[in-house]
């Protein structure tokens, strides 16, 4: 019977061979240096490091050597562990410092490159200028009005001192809504904002008031069936056409340029007694020079719009005594002004819905 054996290691345990052990451990190198990211060095990590791998199963077999040899091959073994383990740590600190580099690359921002833009809309140019207009009014402690654009006959007509049979009327030829004997009509002309206003507040009245009319006219360069006009009404105790005046001339200065005021020709409107036509003067010549001017065509002037002094008989139809208070009146065609503001040749191209039209001007407040 052969006893324990103290000697040194007779046993010859093959994977704790010098020779095996080293393999082991140059094949774990191997695999650590081979490994391009942390992903395949994980891998190798379970591959040669791991529970199951052939330098931790021989660690296992160490327990089988008599004492003397446990000591020789446990200290091969550990080194080549030791080894393996720090080559994975600084590998690994290679590949994450990799890692995060390449992050930092492709997930930089250039903030540089030009943005995904949604094209903006814009405002449309008559709405600007409506805005625009109402604006200067109201710098000057006026109020912004409104009224229907379907609306009564009455209002549109009789209480402007156009009756039934006025002959002034057909200068307005008129969209009728059925039934007709309902008396509705498209509003002709923003003066029936006039009418409504007196009827529903007491002077002093100052109000300005744009909006669309229509009116059954043929569309083409110069009319369209549905337009824009701005209207204005003061009516106060002791006002003259001299505040007419002085208030258009202010307007015109205001939208046109300085310098640029108006003059009055006589003519008639039902509802305004005096009334005049207002021409603005062109603020392309100043009517200096005036027979090489396109915009005014060489008058020097440009029809804007009708004026007055407010007819009593309007007042008294609204209910404000003409004893006591007088006011004017006057209304002018936006998109005309707008026009002319601008150069445009064709009246369509306001109404047309071409954004790239709109956008040329939406930016304008
Ligand atoms: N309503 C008139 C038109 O459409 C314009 C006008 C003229 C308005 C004189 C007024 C005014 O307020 O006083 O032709």
């Amino acid at each position: 019977m052969s006893g324990p054996n103290t000697d040194y290691d007779p046993v010859e345990v093959t994977p704790l061979k010098a020779d095996e052990v080293e393999a082991m451990r140059d094949a774990a190198l191997a695999a650590i240096a081979a490994a391009t990211d942390l992903e395949s060095l994980k891998q190798v990590r379970l591959d040669h490091a791991g529970d199951r791998s052939p330098l931790a199963l021989a660690n296992r077999e160490i327990g089988a050597l008599p004492p003397q040899a446990r000591k020789d091959a446990g200290q091969r073994v550990g080194q080549a562990r030791g080894a393996v383990n720090k080559a994975l740590a600084e590998r690994q600190a290679v590949l994450e410092a990799e890692h995060e580099e390449r992050m930092l690359v492709e997930e930089a921002v250039d903030v540089t490159l030009p943005a995904e833009r949604r094209r903006r809309g814009s405002r449309h140019p008559i709405t600007l200028q409506s805005d625009l207009i109402a604006d200067l009014f109201v710098a000057m402690g006026w109020e912004v009005a409104e009224g229907p654009v379907v609306e009564a006959e009455w209002l549109n007509f009789d209480a402007l001192n156009l009756g039934p049979d006025h002959p002034a009327r057909t200068m307005q030829d008129t969209f009728w809504t059925e039934p007709a004997d309902h008396h509705v009509v498209l509003r002709t002309q923003t003066s029936p904002v006039q009418a409504r206003t007196m009827l529903t507040r007491k002077p002093p009245i100052y109000v300005v008031c744009p909006g669309r009319v229509f009116r059954t006219d043929e569309y083409d360069a110069t009319h369209s069936p549905m337009f824009h006009q701005v209207e204005g009404l003061v009516v106060d105790e002791g006002i003259t056409m001299a505040h007419l005046k002085g208030t258009l001339d202010h307007f015109a200065s205001q939208l046109f340029g300085d310098g640029i005021d108006t003059r009055f020709r006589p003519s008639y409107f039902p509802f305004t007694e005096p009334s005049a036509e207002v021409d603005v003067r062109c603020f392309v010549c100043r009517g200096v020079d005036s027979p090489a001017c396109r915009t005014c065509k060489g008058e020097g002037w440009i029809e804007w719009g009708g004026c007055g002094v407010v007819n009593p008989r309007v007042l008294i139809a609204c209910g404000v005594d003409p004893e006591v208070y007088t006011g004017f009146a006057f209304g002018m065609g936006i998109d005309r002004s707008f026009m002319f503001r601008h150069n445009m040749a064709d009246l369509r191209d306001l109404f047309e819905g071409d954004v790239r039209f709109s956008a040329a001007f939406g930016t304008e407040i």
